[in-house]
This record gives C-alpha cells, structure tokens and sequence, in this order.
C-alpha cells in the first residue's frame, strides 16, 4: 500500500506492507536519528512527534500517518547551530552516549509547548518514558527546567 506523509516538512509517498511500523519506514527514509531501543514500547528512543504531539515509532502503524506530519530531531538542528534544548542538554552535561537524546528532545519540545513553566516534577513526569541509562535523568530535569526559565525571560 501507499502512504503520503511529511518529515520534517518534506513529503513521501512510500510503499509499506499493511503492518509496517512507523520506526521502520523513517529509518529506510535516512532518518536514522530515530533509534531503533527496545522494540517493546518501553525505552522512547524511537519518539518522534505526530503532528506535534510525542508518539513511540516503534508502536505506530505507518499507514496510520498517512496525510499527517511527523518531526524527528534532524528538524531541531542545522548549519547554523543546534536548538535551544539540545544546547541546554549540552550545558548541563546531560548528554552522554546520546542514544536517548533525539526521543528526548523531542518529548521535552512538545512538553514545553503545552506546559511552558515545568516544575521538576513535571519534567519528570512528561518524560518518564524516555530512559536514560547514563545520566540519572538529574542533569536532563534541570536543563529543560533552566530552559523553560531562560525562554519565559526572553533569553540568556
Ligand atoms: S524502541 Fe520504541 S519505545 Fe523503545
Ligand atoms: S545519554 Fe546514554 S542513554 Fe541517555
């Protein structure tokens, strides 16, 4: 079957079989940034956003996107620098082997539409789906917290 749909602005037409994740299709599209964890709907490595809200890739049907949007974090950088959460990622150290980072910004970019001043808590719980196996989830709360601060003040 074919499906149409938008990454990133730009639009494909792809043949899918019926039951083809949406992981899957992004990867065989170049969007590797869209990891490929545990396959069980637990890790959030392979979030992306649908039309503007988080989903798990690895549990989305393609064919379920056809005529929608999708965002993956290829979106949040490009040759003129790095968005305003990876560098805060960046600043805070909350960034190690990078494998969780691209679900997480873009988890933590639809969490800071919807609720522009988080508490910790709220980080917390807003990305509890997206595992970290290396920072403690200390420095990613605290930089999307600062963020969150620095956008509401107009800046640095
Ligand atoms: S690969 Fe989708 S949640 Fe882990
Ligand atoms: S930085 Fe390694 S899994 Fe998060």
């Amino acid at each position: 079957m074919k499906v149409t749909f938008k990454v990133n602005g730009k639009s494909h037409t792809v043949d899918i079989d019926a039951g083809e994740f949406l992981l899957e299709t992004l990867r065989k599209l170049g969007y590797k940034s869209v990891k490929h964890g545990c396959d069980t709907a637990s890790c959030g490595a392979c979030s992306v956003q649908l039309d503007g809200n988080p989903v798990l890739s690895c549990r989305t049907f393609t064919a379920a996107v056809d005529g929608h949007e999708i965002k993956t974090v290829e979106a949040f950088s490009n040759n003129e620098g790095l968005s305003d959460i990876q560098l805060a990622l960046l600043k805070e150290g909350a960034v190690q082997c990078g494998f969780c980072v691209p679900g997480l910004v873009v988890t933590a970019d639809a969490l800071l539409r919807e609720n522009p001043n988080p508490t910790e808590e709220d980080v917390k719980e807003y990305l509890n789906g997206n595992l970290c196996r290396c920072t403690g989830y200390e420095s990613q709360t605290r930089a999307i917290v600062k963020l969150a601060k620095e956008r509401r003040s107009g800046g640095e």
